[in-house]
């Protein structure tokens, strides 16, 4: 009944025991799995329930166990059941014929976007008593957890890394007797909860899939699916990939795409999907993946943007009880790429790059997301208490485009002019990881300043000559002048080979690399206290063994960059995008729905 191993043509070989069919299905339970038939076989079994309570410790490294959970499939009146076999029959017999006789581009292969360890994995209920070799730090007594793109289903056509349904990795950390425990559940989205019910992907994938006109036709079969409630589009159609924020009592999975979903960590340390966290009523909109938690104040300011309506981008921010703030419209003439921003201590930044939305190039066959050469990149600087966008200035920074602002603040020049600082990863090509060109490219760590009086900018390359990405500085400076970055060595791009500590001031990089074969992810630092040294503390990182097959958390101290200890991890963890660390303080403060 379960045809549930991944298309052999999909995946190059890379052993991972993950997706062997004799651990997708226990055989104890299989006939309890009353899924509708498949039209495509479901990349993954069924989602698992998060465990309510602790399950039996299996030996150290056991392989865990899989226990499927039954998902209800709609009940279809007569006419929905007639419309649902008509749209299948189209989608099958003439978008799908059509799609295959397009050739993909590398960004939007499934072969080459979920090839080794970029390729999904199946949930992992708590695993205890793992490996751990070294000493984990005090500091450390809480639990890492890292988001990232896993989809369910074996894609039908194109698809972007970043489509994939969102999955947590959490590993607990106990300090004091020095003990570990793993888990990785998928982020029960309403869009992977209805996908998993049907048996196969119903929902677009915004960067795989909707291109040109058959991209059109997937929308189109979308929208009659919705009309004749096959699916319900109304709760959200977002993946939950990106990024995590801990905030107010809770734990926020976010992509750009939708509402956060609110997640709870177990004392167990397992993780339960809330739901779909709309700030108690008080947004309908989708906030984007990295919001910035002030460390003085404790606020979080966050963005919103729409692709298809005005006002295309929103500002507001939230207070510590979790009250928002009202919304600033940002006028700008194309809906606009923004994945990060950054704030100071009195302002917020936002950038308006040359990465656009424009929905009329699918009609042209080509993607929504382009790069607009007319357009000149410029950042929009708000005061912090500004009630509209009235006194924002914007100031221009040709040719630059970066998917993430590590940090800024407020400085006076050598001639006395106020000037904000931005440190980020400048990417050029800047539409590379859409567009699929040939250039190699090249994402630098650089300093942008925006001179306040004269509106002028500046641009530097911080560090030349190797792509730095996926980083942070510490948290509790956030938007206060810092010294140091730390951010994953993203090469050979897109793996990331090593971590780095960046003295911004000198340029100087202290690596630690992982070693032949070894490739991880975002490093995320934890400060060991509020008013230390600001590099006194701990970097985390996943990290890949593609030769041995082996997945470990690694823990670097910062202050000297060396490996203090590491942890041995069950399961193949694949390359994500962004964690955060929840201390054992903040998990029994968590909000409990
Ligand atoms: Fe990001």
């Amino acid at each position: 009944m379960h045809t549930i191993l991944p298309n052999p043509s999909l995946h190059k070989p890379h052993n991972s025991p993950s997706f062997s069919c004799k651990i997708l299905i226990n055989p104890s339970k299989k006939n309890t799995i009353t899924l509708p038939r498949r039209h495509t076989p479901p990349f993954l079994p069924p989602l698992l329930p998060p465990s309510s309570s602790p399950p039996p410790s299996p030996p150290p490294l056991a392989e865990p166990k899989i226990f499927p959970l039954k998902f209800e499939p709609p009940k279809l009146n007569p006419l929905q059941k007639l419309a649902s076999l008509a749209l299948d029959m189209l989608e099958k017999s003439v978008v799908t014929e059509l799609e295959k006789k397009h050739k993909l581009n590398r960004t939007v292969d499934p072969e080459i976007q979920l090839e080794g360890n970029f390729a999904p994995v199946q949930e992992c209920p708590v695993q205890h008593g793992l490996e751990v070799i070294g000493q984990i730090p005090s500091t450390l007594t809480g639990v890492y957890v890292r988001n990232g793109a896993n989809p369910l289903f074996e894609p039908i056509n194109g698809h972007h890394l970043f489509d994939g349904d969102g999955m947590i990795h959490a590993v607990k950390l106990d300090s004091v007797n020095n003990k570990a425990s793993y888990s990785c559940r998928f982020i029960q989205t309403s869009r992977l909860v209805q996908e998993a019910a049907l048996g196969r992907p119903v929902f677009p994938k915004p960067i795989g899939e909707l291109h040109g006109h058959l991209g059109l036709a997937r929308l189109l079969l979308f929208f009659a699916r919705t009309r004749f409630g096959l699916v319900d589009a109304t709760k959200g159609t977002g993946v939950a990939n990106a990024g995590l924020v801990y905030f107010n009592g809770r734990l926020l999975a976010m992509s750009e795409d939708d509402l956060p979903y609110s997640v709870r960590i177990t004392d167990d340390g397992d993780l339960e999907t809330n739901g779909r966290y709309n700030f108690d009523g008080q947004i309908d909109d989708p906030l984007i993946a990295h919001p910035k938690v002030d460390p003085i104040t404790g606020e979080l300011y966050t963005l919103s943007y729409n692709v298809l309506k005005k006002p295309y981008l929103k500002f507001f921010k939230f207070d510590t009880c979790g009250n928002k703030s009202r919304d600033i419209s940002i006028s700008l003439q194309n809906p606009t790429m923004i994945h990060d921003f950054a704030i100071t201590e009195n302002h917020v930044i936002i950038p308006d790059y040359q990465v656009v939305f424009k929905l009329s190039e699918m009609l042209r066959g080509g993607s929504p997301v382009i790069h607009d050469p007319e357009k000149v990149s410029r950042f929009g600087v708000l005061s912090k208490d500004d009630h509209d966008e009235s006194r924002i200035r914007w100031i221009e920074v040709p040719n630059c485009f970066c998917m993430h602002l590590w940090n800024a603040w407020e400085e006076i020049n050598e001639d006395d002019d106020e000037t904000l600082v931005i440190i980020g990863s400048c990417m050029s090509p800047p539409d590379s990881i859409f567009s699929g060109s040939d250039e190699s490219l090249k994402s630098e760590l650089s300093e942008i300043r925006l001179n306040l009086k004269t509106g002028k900018s500046t641009r530097r390359v911080i560090v030349s000559g190797m792509n730095l990405e996926a980083g942070q500085v510490n948290k509790n400076k956030l938007g206060r002048k810092t010294r140091y970055a730390f951010m994953a060595i993203a090469d050979p791009w897109p793996k990331c080979s090593g971590l780095a500590k960046v003295d911004l001031v000198t340029g100087n990089v202290t690596k630690v690399l992982y070693g032949d074969e070894k490739f991880g992810g975002e490093p995320y630092f934890v400060p060991s206290t509020k008013e230390g040294k600001e590099d006194e503390g701990y970097l985390m990182s996943y990290v890949r063994d593609e030769m041995k097959e082996k997945s470990e958390l690694v823990i670097v101290n910062a202050s000297n960059m060396k490996q203090v200890a590491l942890v041995k991890l069950p399961k193949r963890v694949p390359y994500g995008f962004h964690g955060t660390f929840v201390s054992s303080q903040d998990i029994c403060n968590q909000s409990s729905c």
